[in-house]
């Protein structure tokens, strides 16, 4: 009974109006055996949530964005609202990556106010969380998650609106992974607090991602650990071939 899978493509600062070719080719691949297994998803930048929103219609690939501002609109230079990501074709937007919380100083509370806006928006929020690799030294990492996501989780939250992403951050972009017993403790402790976050049977539903160098070579492995529902794939997801064999790996 687990919930249907969500592969979903991080692209980051990567991708210009060249790399249509990279979607076509997922769409390509995303056949009907695939489509019944898994949900696929790309988060491009916002440059090209328009063109891939209208290039993906029919092909049942969603777009996503990676960030949106917590209010609807106004004097804020630079940053794109949930509504114009919802308008642009996005379906998800990616909140709290650990790059946002690093280098643009993100706390759970903006994290949480970003997830409501994408829900006001009518988006599903992909809510990241994950531990340093100082604090899993320290043997923090299941305190340190259970706090980002009591503080990054909204209130209105529910299986259609919201997947956790659990992505350790010494994991990203660096090749290292945790264990899949590793994977499956915090996974099976993010279960457990969604039944507090989003209600008892609900929390059964809500997909869980793991994140963190996932490749074609470790996806099996890692997509087999018991409440892992889906990828968040950074760097794979660049290459179709990859992705789609990550995706293939359920
Ligand atoms: O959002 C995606 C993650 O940060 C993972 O990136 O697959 O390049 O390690 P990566």
């Amino acid at each position: 009974d687990r919930p249907r899978p969500l592969v979903a493509g991080n692209w980051k600062m990567n991708g210009l109006k060249s790399s249509a070719k990279v979607l076509s080719e997922i769409q390509a691949g995303y056949t009907p055996g695939l489509k019944a297994k898994v949900e696929l998803a790309v988060c491009p930048p916002a440059t090209l949530i328009g063109m891939f929103a209208m290039m993906a219609v029919g092909s049942r690939v969603a777009i996503g964005g990676q960030d949106c501002h917590p209010k609807e609109m106004g004097a804020f230079t630079g940053d794109l609202s949930a509504e114009m990501l919802a308008d642009a074709g996005a379906t998800y937007a990616i909140v709290g990556h650990s790059e946002r919380r690093q280098y643009h100083g993100e706390k759970d509370a903006d994290v949480c106010a970003k997830a409501l806006a994408a829900h006001r928006a009518g988006l599903t929020a992909i809510v990241c969380i994950g531990e340093t690799r100082q604090e899993r030294e320290a043997g923090r990492t299941l305190s340190v998650v259970k706090k980002q996501l009591r503080g990054s989780v909204p209130a209105d939250s529910n299986s259609h609106n919201l997947v956790i992403a659990y992505e350790p951050v010494w994991a990203i972009g660096t090749g290292l992974t945790p264990t899949p017993a590793d994977v499956a403790e915090v996974h099976a402790l993010i279960r457990d607090e969604l039944r507090r976050l989003v209600g008892k049977g609900e929390h059964a539903k809500v997909r869980i991602l793991y994140g963190g160098s996932v490749k074609p070579s470790n996806a099996a492995e890692l997509m087999a650990v018991a409440n892992v529902d889906g990828a968040l794939v950074g760097g794979a997801s660049l290459v179709a071939a990859d992705f789609l064999a990550i995706a293939g790996a359920y």
